[in-house]
């Protein structure tokens, strides 16, 4: 098991320690896992090239690690506990034991679909407990995953399959989110249509709906299950062997496939899950996140997993069948760690303190929230409604790139500053640079947050695009990782996350590439060109704000048509988060000279805000008057 820091003063000596040879500091850590051979070297690095290599020539299994070194103390011990969307439905529980007799069995599924290491196996599937097995043996066999988001569009998943050259697909018949059902496998089968590498599709039975099965290419999982053993032995992977690639939005139209390896992402999500949430033997920790995005990967699954701890996944929403839903869930089974986002936060909140007033939910230790900054009345909110007043709010700030949590409160030990992320882990290097690329010592000051060393879990590439990871991350400040983010360190040295710098908006927790949203618009046959900023959004943290131009600009009556078939488009395309909040036409955009779309402008004026800075620049600035009077119209 990782040590666990257990005072301040212990985490300012790791801290220290892991500056002063963070090598060491990370072999240390890495030395409580199972290793089948020992690394040669702690790392090998260069951020030039980039290249980052952490215990190169060590093999390992991450599966073994979590099942193989536990079972003989915990085999026992409950591993996943799934809670349905209906609570009247009966949950599933499985022990360690139980979690591996099903992840072995289903590797040999895979085997016998001639899955190999090295393959790519898609994964789109509802908060099932099959998700979490899939992933599992894929990681037992060697398999790369890709978890593709169950609310993304046939088009989306199309693309991602497509991209990473996927062998076998693993879906659903349908999903279920609150009222709502959702056709997975409607939406596969049309996504496969085009996904020539797509040799089978193994379908899980969720809901019994009628679907349309193709002989040739569909199998159900339960089927499948029955043919095999639970016999099944784990693949020796090579600690920089790819253990899944996860797509995410980034400044350019195409989303980035993600890529983590196996040896670092291993140890450093487990190291920060048990530090950040003072993870303790027999807790019942409950992150409220989707597998398919990054926090489910590190901190449903992966982390908790490795740590031998008892992890919950909900398949529901929080709101069905009511507003008390997490908290029932904490009751129900004595949660003592629960983990969510801003977003989750501000819409219960807006639903009414009824919901919260008589839940005791005395288990609870430790809160945590991530995925976008937390404003000071959720952070009270949560605080004071949820933690009753005694429970740390551990305010994570990390990136799908960076694997796991970098900046945050270690649980009860860093004393916390509402809507702060406060400080960095043991291993994280945090530096802030002004627009020069100079870095900015000292505290109070703000500007671009890089991180200047490397840490086990950073992303290593982008699938088939080398490229483009060292554009996104290492060109604007060279020697260092870019974030993305800008951020400010205060007065006390602690970090508070300001947002994105680049064209992203993140969304509900959603990180969306305006570029995407963009291009999603304008396949519309009446528009030639949109802009899409964000704009501060009460609930969501951001909304979406779109500017279109129209061949021909839609008369008053007929706006409001085409402003739906426009979001519709959006949601084939992309996916329902994605869809605009709010739409504006107007005759042009604001331009600079050279051609380039003056967001500034753009954002300011979507946000109500006034003082557009100088406008002189644009070929156009007339346009500027016409966009603000529109924009008072559609307030
Ligand atoms: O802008 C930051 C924001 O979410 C971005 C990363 O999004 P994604 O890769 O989808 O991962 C989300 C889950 C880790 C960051 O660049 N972000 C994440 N956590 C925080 C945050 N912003 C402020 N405070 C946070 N705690």
């Amino acid at each position: 098991m990782v040590p666990k820091i257990s005072t301040l003063s212990g985490y300012l000596h790791e801290q220290q320690k892991s500056i002063a040879n963070p090598t060491g500091f990370w072999a240390n850590i890495a030395e409580t896992f199972f290793w089948r051979k020992k690394w040669k070297d702690v790392l090998d690095w260069d951020f030039n090239i980039p290249k980052v290599e952490w215990f190169k020539n060590g093999k390992l299994n991450i599966t073994e690690n979590i099942f193989e070194r536990h079972i003989f103390i915990q085999g026992e011990q409950k591993a996943l506990i799934w809670e349905p969307n209906d609570p009247d439905e009966p949950n599933i529980e499985y022990t360690y034991n139980e979690l591996f007799s099903k992840v072995k069995r289903f590797a040999n599924v895979l085997r016998r679909h001639s899955i190999k290491k090295g393959d790519r196996v898609a994964i789109y599937l509802p908060m099932v407990p099959e998700l979490a097995i899939a992933m599992l043996s894929c990681a037992r066999i060697g398999a790369i995953h890709s978890v593709i988001f169950a609310g993304f569009s046939a088009n989306a998943l199309q693309e991602r399959i497509n991209d990473a050259k996927a062998k076998i697909l693993i879906t659903a018949d349908q999903g279920l989110r609150g009222k709502k059902v959702i056709n997975l496998k409607e939406t596969a089968d049309e996504a496969l249509r085009s996904c020539p590498t797509i040799n089978s599709n193994i379908v899980v039975r969720r809901t019994g709906g009628t679907i349309n099965w193709n002989n040739e290419k569909d199998v159900w999982w339960h089927g499948e299950m029955d043919k095999v053993t639970d016999e099944s032995k784990a693949e020796t992977m090579d600690s920089e062997d790819p253990l899944f690639i996860l797509y995410t939005s980034g400044s350019t139209g195409k989303p980035k496939g993600v890529v983590h390896t196996t040896g670092g992402y291993m140890v450093y999500t487990a190291y920060t899950f048990k530090n950040v949430f003072q993870y303790s033997n027999g807790d019942i920790y409950f992150c409220a996140a989707d597998i398919g995005w990054i926090t489910g990967h590190s901190y449903i699954i992966y982390g908790p997993l490795l740590e031998g701890a008892t992890t919950i996944m909900f398949e529901g929403t929080p709101t069905f069948p009511n507003p008390s839903r997490y908290w029932d869930i904490i009751n129900k089974y004595q949660v003592n760690q629960f983990y969510t986002s801003p977003t989750a936060i501000r819409s219960l909140i807006a639903l009414g303190e009824e919901w919260i007033e008589n839940t005791e939910m005395k288990s609870l230790k430790v809160l945590g929230t991530v995925g976008e900054p937390i404003n000071e009345e959720a952070w009270h909110w949560y605080h004071d409604h949820v933690g009753k007043n005694r429970c740390p709010i551990v305010d994570t700030w990390w990136q799908t790139e960076t694997g796991g949590i970098m900046i945050s409160p270690i649980a009860g030990i860093i004393p916390t500053k509402p809507a702060f992320a406060t400080l960095p882990l043991p291993g994280i290097q945090p530096v802030i640079m002004d627009e020069a690329g100079n870095k900015l010592c000292g505290n109070s000051v703000e500007g671009s947050l890089c991180i200047q060393f490397p840490w086990p879990g950073i992303a290593r590439t982008h699938w088939n695009d080398h490229q483009r990871f060292k554009e996104s991350y290492f060109s604007q400040f060279p020697g260092y990782y870019f974030t993305g983010d800008g951020a400010k360190r205060d007065e006390d040295g602690y970090y508070r996350i300001l947002g994105r710098m680049d064209d992203v908006i993140n969304v509900a927790g959603h990180r969306l590439g305006t570029a995407e949203i963009e291009n999603a618009i304008n396949e519309h046959p009446l528009v030639s060109e949109s802009a899409v900023v964000g704009f501060q959004h009460k609930i969501k943290g951001q909304g979406i704000y779109a500017y279109v131009v129209c061949n021909d600009l839609p008369k008053k009556d007929d706006g409001e048509e085409l402003r739906n078939s426009i979001t519709k488009g959006v949601s084939k395309m992309i996916s329902p988060i994605a869809k605009p909040d709010k739409i504006q036409f107007t005759h042009s955009l604001p331009r600079t000279r050279s051609g380039k779309i003056m967001r500034r402008i753009l954002k300011k004026i979507a946000e109500g805000k006034g003082d557009y800075g100088d406008i002189s620049t644009l070929t156009n600035p007339e346009i500027v008057e016409e966009i603000i009077e529109g924009n008072k119209k559609i307030q």
